[in-house]
């Protein structure tokens, strides 16, 4: 019997895990500069956060979740997306009752029975972010320049950022009157026409050739901001413009999920085709409160960990050098394996990478395995070494060989390679 992963769900192994890694952690970084801390949080939540938090009309609702019930007959659900459940950790724990806004980010797997095809899959990691409890729109470009950041610390340049604003209740509902009006004078399909019922800004995302075509004369959004709402956005591209973050707006672009309100935004790399949605967010006025929390806004992004590795690897972007092994050892036999481990385990110390071989290999396949690892440098370790307290420290790319006593070594491989973690 072989086991396979089940279908659509994304891995990463060696040597692609540290791709992996180093992208996730350049995601990351830009937002702990800005004071955002860390979530760990369920993977799994209570059905109802969902279907609440993220909203019944949305596909990701309504078609996409991985729903189970447990042993006490409790209706639970593989999390999706990530903002519904920091809102319930948020309420969970009164974190909103303290200083604010509360800045979140978190990273992990999320969970979307889709079809799967490049760029999509069923298990997909996002790094997110979230700031809780502040209405100011430029918290909105900070939002989105941490996002910016961290596309650009990889050596991203193709990515495109599309921003609109959904605006405030008041501007929404309006908007909502007039392109239900205009809906219902198309012909559409049953299931369209309950979509229309229950939201029809959602229908503005369906991507079929002729609904974008009939979509093409209906009302825009940006005609039904009222003052505030519009002086909320002109803040918000003023910022991105002082910061020098581009940006096209889009006032179709009214995001999968049901809890945006004012400013969303997407960030798109058109090299990775379908699914060119890199990451993507926007202001949420009511979640918290639909949560059973207080009326706090708040805003946030989620970036497609996988989808940002594509990006990289369609810009023909190296991200993999550093991080080298800095040494392999060799005993000379089962006696000289304790003492190796034990000066792997103090080179280690000294935050150089390091490996040995286990096993009691014979020189010659153990050789071979030093020069497999990548190691910059290799040697030997018998009686001789052992009594002597110096080894023949041999580069492996060029065969170099010189002297060097055990105890300048820690000095010697930094000042070579510099110390890493
Ligand atoms: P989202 O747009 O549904 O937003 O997902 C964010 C990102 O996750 C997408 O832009 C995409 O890169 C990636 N993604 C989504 N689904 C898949 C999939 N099936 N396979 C691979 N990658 C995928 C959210 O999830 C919101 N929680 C973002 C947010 C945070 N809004 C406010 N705060």
């Amino acid at each position: 019997m072989k086991y396979q992963a089940p279908k659509g769900v994304k891995e990463y192994l060696p040597p692609s895990s540290a791709l992996f890694e180093r992208v996730r952690e350049a995601l990351i970084s830009p937002a702990r500069m800005a004071n955002y801390q860390l979530m760990e949080l369920a993977i799994f939540e209570e059905t109802e956060v969902f279907t609440r938090g993220v909203g019944e009309s949305t596909d990701v609702v309504s078609k996409e979740m991985y729903t189970f019930t447990d042993r006490a007959e409790r209706s639970l659900t593989l999390r999706p997306e990530g903002t519904a459940g920091v809102m319930r950790a948020v309420i969970e724990s009164g974190l909103d009752r303290g200083a604010l806004p509360v800045k979140i980010w978190y990273a992990g797997p999320f969970f979307r029975a889709e079809r799967p095809q490049a760029g999509r899959y069923r298990q997909f990691y996002q790094v997110g972010i979230e700031a809780i409890g502040s209405e100011d729109p430029l918290l909105d470009v900070e939002v989105i320049s941490i996002a910016a950041k961290g596309f650009a610390a990889l050596g991203l340049t193709g990515f495109e950022l599309v921003i609109n604003s959904l605006g405030d209740s008041e501007s929404r509902n309006a908007y909502r009157q007039a392109l239900t009006e205009y809906l219902l004078t198309l012909s559409l399909d049953e299931a369209t026409r309950q979509r229309v019922q229950l939201n029809p800004l959602r229908v503005l995302d369906d991507k079929r050739p002729e609904m974008i075509k009939a979509l093409a004369s209906a009302p825009s959004i940006l005609d039904f901001l009222n003052d505030t709402s519009r002086a909320e956005f002109d803040v918000v591209q003023q910022g991105l413009a002082d910061l020098g973050i581009k940006y096209t707006i889009n006032p179709r672009l009214v995001r999968g999920l049901d809890y945006y309100t004012k400013t969303t935004f997407e960030f798109v790399h058109p090299l990775l085709g379908a699914q060119s949605g890199i990451g993507g967010g926007g202001r949420y006025d009511g979640l918290m409160e639909s949560l059973g929390g207080q009326p706090l806004s708040g805003i946030g992004f989620g970036i497609g960990v996988d989808r940002v590795i594509l990006a990289c690897e369609a810009e023909g972007i190296e991200l993999l050098q550093e991080r080298e092994l800095a040494c392999f050892i060799v005993p000379l036999g089962a006696q000289f394996e304790r003492q190796a481990l034990k000066i792997a385990s103090e080179l280690r110390d000294q935050k150089l990478r390091v490996d040995l071989a286990f096993g009691g290999r014979a020189l010659k396949g153990a050789m071979k395995a030093a020069d497999k690892s990548g190691a910059r440098y290799a040697f030997v370790l018998g009686e001789r070494e052992s009594q002597s307290q110096e080894v023949e420290l041999k580069e492996l790319a060029s065969g170099a060989v010189q002297s060097i006593r055990l105890s300048d070594l820690p000095q010697f491989l930094i000042r070579s390679l510099g110390a890493n973690s």
